[in-house]
Order: C-alpha cells, then sequence, then structure tokens
C-alpha cells in the first residue's frame, strides 16, 4: 500500500517518520527543501504536485493547515482514485466540507493524531464517513497504528480530542520546562532536570494506563500524612492547578469547534 502525504510540516513529518518503515510513502510539500529532508531521513518519494500524490497513493493524508485545505482540495478535485482513502488531519474542518468538494462518494477520514506520532507513541482520534468500508477503517488503523494508538469517536467529538491529545503535547511540555526550571533552582544542572522530568511524566503516564488504578489513588498513594508531597499538592491546588488545566483545556476545545 502507498501512502502519500500532502504537507509535511510538523504533523505530516512525524507521521511520515511513524509509518516509514511499514510502508510505501510519497509526499509533496509546497516548499522543496522540508519535502527533500524528510523524504531522505523517511526514505519517500518526493512528488512535484499534490495531483501527482493523489495519483500514486491508496490512502491520501491531507497534512496542510486548514487555512489551505480548501485550495488543496481544489487541486485535487478530479485527481482522486474512487478506491483511494482520503484522510485529512486538519482541525475544525468538517468532513462535510470535503465531501461538498470531492464528492459524496470519497472515502474519508477525519483524524486528529499528535506529535508523538513521531516516536509511536500518539495518539489518534478518528471518524469516517458513510463511503467507508469496514476495510478502509480497518486499513487506516493499521497505518496509523505505526504512530501509537488510535481512537475512534463521534464526529462531534473532534474538537474536544483535538484539545486533549492534538494540543495537549504543548501543555504537557510546559509543565515539563516548568519541572526543570523548578530543578535548576534547587540545584539540579539543567539538561538532567528536564531528563528526569520527562521521565516521571512518561512514567507517571504508563502508570496509569497499565495499573488500570484512577489517577487519584496513584496520587493518593505518594501522599504520605504529613510527608513532603501532600505539601506540593496543597500548593498546586492554592494556586488553582487544576481548575487551569481544565480551563485551558475547555478554551482550546471551544477554539477547535468546527467551522464550515
Ligand atoms: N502540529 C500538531 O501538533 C497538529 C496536531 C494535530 C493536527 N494537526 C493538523 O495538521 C495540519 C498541519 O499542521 P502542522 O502543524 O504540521 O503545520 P505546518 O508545520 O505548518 O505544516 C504544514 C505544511 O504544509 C505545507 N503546505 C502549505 N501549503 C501547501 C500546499 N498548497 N500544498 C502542499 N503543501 C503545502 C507547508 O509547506 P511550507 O512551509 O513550505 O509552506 C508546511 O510544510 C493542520 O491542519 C493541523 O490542524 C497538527
Amino acid at each position: 500500500m502507498t501512502i502519500g502525504f500532502i504537507g509535511t510540516g510538523n504533523m505530516g513529518s512525524a507521521l511520515m517518520a511513524a509509518m516509514a518503515s511499514r510502508y510505501d510513502l510519497c509526499a509533496y510539500n509546497r516548499g522543496r527543501e522540508k519535502l527533500e529532508r524528510i523524504c531522505e531521513t523517511t526514505g519517500a518519494r518526493p512528488m512535484g504536485s499534490a495531483q501527482e500524490v493523489a495519483w500514486n497513493s491508496d490512502m491520501l493524508i491531507l497534512a496542510v493547515k486548514p487555512y489551505i485545505i480548501p485550495d488543496v482540495l481544489r487541486d485535487l478535485a478530479g485527481h482522486i482514485r474512487p478506491e483511494t482513502l482520503v484522510v485529512t488531519v486538519a482541525v475544525s474542518l468538517p468532513i462535510s466540507l470535503y465531501e461538498a468538494a470531492l464528492g459524496s462518494g470519497t472515502k474519508i477520514i477525519r483524524a486528529m493524531p499528535n506529535t508523538p506520532a513521531a516516536v509511536g507513541a500518539g495518539v489518534t482520534s478518528f471518524c469516517c464517513n458513510a463511503a467507508c468500508t469496514e476495510a478502509d477503517r480497518d486499513a487506516f488503523i493499521r497505518a496509523f497504528s505505526t504512530a501509537g494508538i488510535t481512537e475512534e469517536l463521534p464526529e462531534k467529538l473532534m474538537g474536544a480530542a483535538s484539545a486533549l491529545t492534538g494540543s495537549s503535547p504543548a501543555y504537557i511540555c510546559m509543565l515539563i520546562e516548568a519541572m526543570a526550571d523548578a530543578a535548576v533552582c534547587q540545584g539540579i544542572p539543567r539538561a538532567q532536570a528536564i531528563r528526569m522530568a520527562a521521565q516521571a511524566v512518561q512514567g507517571t503516564a504508563k502508570l496509569v494506563l497499565e495499573s488500570g488504578k484512577h489517577p487519584e489513588q496513584l496520587k493518593d498513594e505518594v501522599c504520605s500524612p504529613g510527608g513532603t508531597t501532600i505539601r506540593g499538592v496543597a500548593a498546586l491546588e492554592q494556586s488553582g492547578f487544576r481548575g487551569s488545566v481544565i480551563a485551558a483545556l475547555n478554551a482550546c476545545g471551544e477554539a477547535a469547534k468546527d467551522k464550515e
């Protein structure tokens, strides 16, 4: 199966890195330099136009910014083979917009991946249009499983998924950076501080996923009565830590709501 990418920026190249060892890849990007760099590292074939990628692809992944999507759809109309599965990763654009441009019989999957895809540890939420078959859905899950886990959701929840997983690498990096800053304040060298903070975040996430315990229980297990950890928890509560996280994801989810 050949997977084609239109747009090889942050998200497109993260997915290409994940899929490269299992799939034949081809790609087109507006700027040649970015295209050639990712093709060199992944072995993907660079193409000269979006149409050329479309003709060569069994699965066509649109990874350009949402405001560019209408231009790309205009370029692609009439150039997509009927059996090709079109996957869009653009935030806030409904499937109906793609159907209007490409025809309602076009197989379309709307997906919301995240950049940890580059290291095979991503989350991709997705929903399929009515033209997709069970085999299309399976092919999508197989391809995106190289980038991490997949979660099927109704289309109306794609904005919420965008906040929870698409954008959260930014928030989690802010947390890691702040943890490292505190460690540097207390004398740990910066490089070690970042490595230790990132491992603590990764390890805790793994514990949540593998223990099956509620996060609250895992938190309580670290907080001895009268101990040191609960003092940090109290300080976080005083500065509205949980409220801030909830407000951030709600603001992001609101901004990510569909725009026709
Ligand atoms: N970044 C994330 O974490 C993330 C997460 C989930 C979903 N997404 C979605 O992924 C999509 C891409 O985001 P991104 O962060 O990867 O943006 P990005 O880094 O700016 O990448 C977009 C790429 O599209 C290329 N491009 C622009 N116009 C083009 C055209 N007409 N034909 C072909 N290529 C074109 C750009 O090339 P030039 O730079 O040469 O112009 C650029 O390399 C967006 O729709 C976004 O909603 C992103």
